[in-house]
């Protein structure tokens, strides 16, 4: 069984013939249109979405499968019936399970209890397709991944845990700045090696930075103390200038004035719109490399 559950789950070489097969299939989408024909996908989100639904919604069908979307009334995980049940009943009729959770341990379990492939569309610990989709984007900018200066500003969440992983398996160099208090989890940390300060003049050099909502869905923060900590931390133009940074990087939704200013947001450097892109183009790489038997 192939699943995607976290960013440890391939290889190096795994992961680089993904982002391959990303970009060729971004170049002539039209060769995969019936690549996946008769197979089905259910998506269930416990969680709001734009770029991560539509994308994996649309790349489904543009590979030629049939998708279903659970909302809340429907697919309320371990509610109206056990997790567990879920993954059993669903894997009866679709080839894959893509799930947005709260907790990785619900996703860990759709994919114990189920006999089906599952996609992590994000948790509160990864968001490993977005990171691909960042990776690929990276490697468009600047021609290569191997020693690429990326740095993380912000809250240490699920997106800075999945890009310092898959960083560092491609090469990317990562330094990670946050306020004290907010630094990713310890274990990541520690399996990467990256550097992690609240020192903002670690920036100096970076070919480029990237940052992500102060507050991630299923965080309870005060807001006034949200402001106070990380209002520092945020990607001005005066931010961007210092370090040389080529290029500023986002998952998206963002939020204007708050982590990023809308003159960077909507800047010459952003490339927040290509990352938002090659997210179909990923998920359909993901699914192929999951779904289709070579
Ligand atoms: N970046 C991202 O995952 O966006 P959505 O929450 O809209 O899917
Ligand atoms: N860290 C954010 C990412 C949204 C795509 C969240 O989890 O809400």
């Amino acid at each position: 069984m192939k699943h995607l559950l976290t960013d440890f789950d391939w290889t190096e070489g795994e992961l680089k013939a993904l982002l391959q097969k990303a970009a060729t299939v971004k170049a002539k989408p039209a060769d995969y249109a019936q690549a996946l024909a008769g197979k089905s996908v259910a998506m269930i989100f416990e969680k709001p979405s734009l770029r991560t639904r539509v994308t994996f919604e649309l790349g489904a069908q543009q590979l030629g499968a049939f998708v279903v979307y659970l909302d809340q009334n429907h697919g309320a995980l371990g509610k109206r019936e056990p997790v567990g049940d879920f993954a059993q009943n669903l894997s009866c009729w679709v080839d894959c399970i893509v799930a947005r959770t709260f907790s990785q341990t619900t996703i860990d379990e759709l994919a114990d209890k189920g006999s089906v492939s599952v996609i992590n569309a994000l948790s509160d610990r990864y968001h490993p397709c977005q990171a691909l989709a960042d990776m690929l984007s990276l490697y468009e900018v600047f021609g290569k991944l191997e020693g690429v200066k990326l740095a993380y500003v912000g809250d240490g969440n699920n997106v800075t845990q999945s890009l310092m992983i898959l960083s560092k398996l491609l090469g990317v160099e990562m330094v990670i700045i946050t306020p004290k208090g907010c630094e990713p989890a310890a274990d990541i940390v520690e399996a990467t090696g990256f550097t992690v300060t609240d020192d903002l003049a670690a920036l100096e050099g970076v070919d480029a930075i990237y940052t992500d909502t102060w507050v991630s869905m299923g965080d309870d923060k005060d807001p006034e103390e949200v402001l106070r900590t990380f209002l520092p931390y945020q990607v001005n133009s005066e931010m961007m200038k210092k370090s040389g940074a080529k290029a500023f990087m986002h998952c998206l939704p963002a939020y204007r004035g708050k982590e990023v200013t809308t003159e960077v947001l909507e800047g010459p450097q952003s490339i927040v719109l290509r990352q938002a892109e090659n997210r179909l183009h990923v998920q359909k790489a993901v699914y192929l490399k999951l779904l289709k038997e070579d």
